[in-house]
């Protein structure tokens, strides 16, 4: 920590497999390196196997900040997203799904998140019971998104999803796609509360960053989208965030507190 600046490091879709072992732990020790906090926005595991959130487990095993993660659509892939959420759990990963928790002072809101399209192309419940079900979900999930963070009193708060809340962030993907690829129903709840930045993966094709309506930054930092657009040096960003009190890095129930206005900025500060 500089002063009363707390570095948060992200990075998201790992897809780490069976066969990944060695291969993420120097990335996670640069990252530890660079910040106090490191944030994986999903997809952390290839085919949702335990096989392979054990590698991952092993591979974060000597990290020594704080990791808070969102689980993605491929960590559901084999039905087996509870048992890789316990893994990694097990291993000191803070994975939230619609909590809370606070790092450094930094309050985190993180859900997976859900598909749907954005803005006036937006699916909508009609018709179909199966389009009922899919709006249903992405419903749920932006519903999950917001209670979390409505449980936030922290002064900073950063977003953290495997989805996007925002179509700028997924342009350059086929646009045949866009719809599985995010939901501006996860917009809405962002600019209702004072969030600092939102960071996001799983538009692996994306852009490195755009904003809500209102003007919160939202990043993308999918690893193949990190890899490809800095190829100089080590697909994580680095955020500075002023920072408040202690690090408490376990899931907090925070009581609700939160109030509605724009939030400080944090400064996109390195990718180093
Ligand atoms: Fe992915
Ligand atoms: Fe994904």
């Amino acid at each position: 920590m500089a002063g009363n600046v707390t570095r948060v490091a992200a990075l998201g879709d790992l897809h780490c497999t069976k066969t990944s072992h060695g291969v993420f732990q120097p990335l996670f020790a640069k990252a530890a390196e660079a910040a106090e906090v490191v944030l994986i926005a999903g997809d952390l595991t290839d085919y949702g196997l335990p096989e392979e959130a054990r590698v991952l487990a092993k591979e974060l095993s000597g990290i020594r900040v704080p990791v808070a993660a969102v689980l993605g659509n491929h960590d559901l892939e084999s039905g087996k997203g509870d048992e890789v959420r316990q893994i990694l759990t097990d291993a000191g990963i803070v994975v939230l799904d619609g909590e809370v928790c606070e790092m450094h002072g930094i309050g985190i809101a993180g859900a997976k998140g859900f598909g749907g399209g954005f803005g006036k192309h937006a699916l909508g419940p009609w018709g179909e019971t199966i389009i009922k079900q899919f709006v249903r979900e992405a419903v749920d999930e932006a519903l999950k998104f917001e209670a979390a963070l409505a449980r936030l009193r922290t002064k900073q708060i950063i977003g953290l999803l495997h989805y996007s809340p925002v179509q700028q962030t997924v342009d350059g993907e086929p646009l045949e796609i866009y719809p599985f690829l995010g939901s501006s129903r996860l917009e809405e709840p962002i600019d209702r509360y004072p969030v600092s930045l939102v960071v996001h993966g799983h538009a692996h094709r994306g852009q490195l960053q755009g904003a809500t309506k209102t003007g919160v930054p939202v990043y993308n930092v999918s690893l193949p989208l990190l890899s490809r657009s800095f190829a100089d040096r080590p697909p994580f960003r680095v955020f500075d965030i002023p920072s408040d009190t202690e690090t408490t890095c376990e899931p907090a129930a925070i009581p609700f507190a939160a109030s509605p206005g724009r939030g400080r900025r944090a400064t996109d500060a390195v990718a180093s």
